[in-house]
């Protein structure tokens, strides 16, 4: 398991990076009303699936419900799902708009909120970790 939580570890400060480029992007492409494709906000999207998928496994395998940090036990799941949530949602919503700068702000929309749950997550698993919490 020590492979997996290392790479979950690490991968989660890359896809805070990747969801916050994404989101920029998205403002970025509704200023200049470029034509709507999902392809980077999707990239930001399946990076935080398997994200998840990988804090899952760690979490169930090596038994961290039983962790002495409520924020490592409940908190920082519950955000990570959230921020999956929020981009999906924005991403779904992009999709169902006739504009191109309407669908750009839904998925950037679903970006950031997905952006504040992510470093939330990140600053709980932190604490929790380090014993600090
Ligand atoms: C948005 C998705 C997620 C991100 C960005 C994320 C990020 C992180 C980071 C950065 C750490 C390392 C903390 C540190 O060492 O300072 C960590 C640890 C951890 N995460 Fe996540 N995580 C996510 C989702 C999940 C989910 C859904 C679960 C479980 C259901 C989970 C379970 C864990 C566990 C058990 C640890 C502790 C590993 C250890 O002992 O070092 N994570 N996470």
């Amino acid at each position: 398991m020590d492979v997996l939580t290392t790479i979950h570890q690490f991968a989660g400060y890359v896809v805070a990076l990747v969801v916050l480029v994404a989101a920029a992007m998205a403002f970025g492409r509704a200023r200049d009303a470029r034509e709507f494709t999902a392809g980077p906000y999707v990239v930001a999207s399946v990076l935080l699936d398997i994200q998840v998928l990988l804090g899952l496994a760690v979490y169930g395998m090596d038994g961290y419900w039983e962790h002495e940090s409520v924020l490592l036990r409940y908190v920082h799941p519950a955000l990570a799902l959230l921020a999956l949530v929020a981009a999906h949602v924005g991403i779904k919503r992009a999709r169902g708009q006739q504009m191109a700068v309407d669908a750009h702000h839904a998925a950037g929309r679903g970006l950031v909120i997905a952006l504040v749950l992510v470093f939330a997550a990140v600053m709980t698993s932190t604490l929790a970790v380090r014993g600090i919490l």
